[in-house]
């Protein structure tokens, strides 16, 4: 049994170059990598953390994410430039670290995202009953809300992702249009958001910058990192891309860069605007700017953040039906995730991860389905991390696009990130994780591995 084999560098170039239909550029996958980024993590996490963990140093909480998330994007930078792949980080872990770890990643990116989407549904719901209510609609209570909180479904949170899931049936194309419509919107709000709040700044609220000292920070950092999640999701997008090997590091950067710089001016601007103490709400930045008389700028932030959050959907499902695609491609999982319709579009991975998100945000309480999906991303980018260098010296002949600048420091300094906010997380998360990852080895042993096309 060899647990390392690894995948052919040529198969997977000569797999991408296939693909003839490219219809993506630095454009459309800048802003479909903003659109699987910024979303539920900025507007509703940044109230709760400030309120709960860190203060008005929630801002730093999202500075120390957002330096380990440039890191561990300098490295995924390196490897999408080398090997452009609908696969991702998983096709990068079977080229450098062979095919148990690749299975390993592959999953932990499928289970991640599926769990991220549950949980942008779950949030989504929340601002769309408040946005009803404040149009005199009351939704029955126990139909927006989880049997834990004592009611029956989290109705709005299903519908919303199975939606997404109809229109990226429909093609790339058609699908990107409205995605990107849907990241403007977003953007749009947040600026709003800035413009007008910054007026609205009492130094005073941030007199007590850290309430919970440095703790509350890292803390904080943990639980923010959910907000830069995503932005992987763009380098699935490689064999719909044209030159990928430009266009995917320019797009990932870019993309993280805006992102992390909008984080920190939008934590600043909230917890300047009203005291951290008051902030312990779903949207809290529609709460700020209620706070301070700015009513009408409220509604129209919340009807943008309905808007711009289904992008979030939209673009996660989209990268991780492409990983899901790969891993059945490769005969990891069954082939049928790896079918295909005439457009290209795998429609059975795409309803699988959509009809598994829907049930959870139906179900299960939001806390946990994001902090147990940052478990799994986090994993996911340690081992791509760690790969970087294993692939320096396993293949240093082949041609890379982009080079992770100071290697082996900067692939060090992203696994370190992200066993430190590992550690930060719960210890239930924990337990959740290795249950899943005790399944998945047995999925390996029992059929993964006498199925696997490279065998
Ligand atoms: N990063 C994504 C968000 O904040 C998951 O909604």
């Amino acid at each position: 049994m060899n647990l390392f084999r690894k995948q052919n560098t040529n198969d997977i170039l000569n797999e991408n170059k296939a693909h003839k239909e490219r219809t993506l550029g630095v454009f459309d996958l800048t802003l479909m990598s903003i659109g699987a980024v910024i979303g539920t993590g900025v507007m509703v996490l940044t109230g709760v953390v400030a309120a709960t963990e860190a203060g008005p140093g929630v801002s730093l909480s999202f500075i120390i994410s957002g330096i380990a998330c440039i890191f561990i994007v300098l490295c995924y930078a390196e490897f999408s430039s080398t090997l452009p792949s609908s696969g991702g980080s998983y096709t990068y872990v079977y080229a450098s670290m062979g095919e148990f770890l690749a299975y390993i990643v592959g999953l932990c990116i499928v289970l991640g995202y599926t769990l991220s989407v549950a949980t942008v549904g779950a949030g989504w719901s929340a601002y769309f009953t408040n946005i009803l209510s404040a149009l005199g609609i009351n939704l029955p209570t126990y139909l927006t809300t989880i049997p834990a909180n004592g009611g029956i479904v989290n109705l709005p949170g299903i519908l919303v992702i199975l939606f997404i899931m109809f229109i990226l049936s429909i093609g790339t194309k058609e699908s990107k249009k409205f995605n990107n419509l849907m990241v403007l919107i977003k953007l749009g709000v947040i600026f709003l958001f800035i413009i007008v709040g910054v007026f609205y700044i009492n130094t005073d609220n941030w007199n007590t910058f850290l309430p919970f000292g440095f703790t509350g920070v890292f803390s904080g950092a943990s639980s923010v990192f959910f907000a830069y999640t995503g932005f992987d999701t763009t380098a699935s997008a490689a064999e719909e891309t044209k030159n990928p090997q430009k266009t995917i590091p320019i797009a990932l950067i870019l993309s993280l860069v805006i992102s992390t710089i909008i984080y920190i001016i939008v934590a600043l601007i909230l917890t300047g605007m009203s005291s951290y103490s008051k902030l312990d709400t779903g949207d809290a930045l529609a709460y700020a700017l209620n706070s301070v008389g700015r009513t009408k700028i409220a509604a129209i932030l919340s009807v943008g953040a309905v808007i711009g959050t289904m992008a979030v959907i939209f673009g996660q499902t989209y990268g991780s039906s492409r990983v899901l695609l790969s891993v059945g491609r490769d005969g990891l999982l069954p082939s049928k995730f790896a079918k295909t319709n005439s457009k290209n579009i795998p429609l059975v991975s795409i309803w699988s991860i959509g009809i598994v998100a829907a049930i959870l945000a139906g179900f299960i309480n939001l806390g946990s389905l994001a902090n147990f999906s940052n478990m799994a991303l986090l994993i996911a980018y340690f081992i791509v991390s760690i790969s970087v260098i294993v692939f320096r010296k396993v293949r240093p002949d082949l041609k890379r696009g982009f080079r992770t600048p100071l290697v082996p420091l900067i692939p060090i300094l992203a696994a370190l990130s992200c066993g430190f906010l590992i550690f930060n997380l719960p210890y239930k998360i924990w337990i959740y994780f290795a249950i899943f990852i005790v399944f998945a080895a047995i999925l390996y042993f029992t059929y993964s591995y006498k199925h696997s096309k490279i065998k």
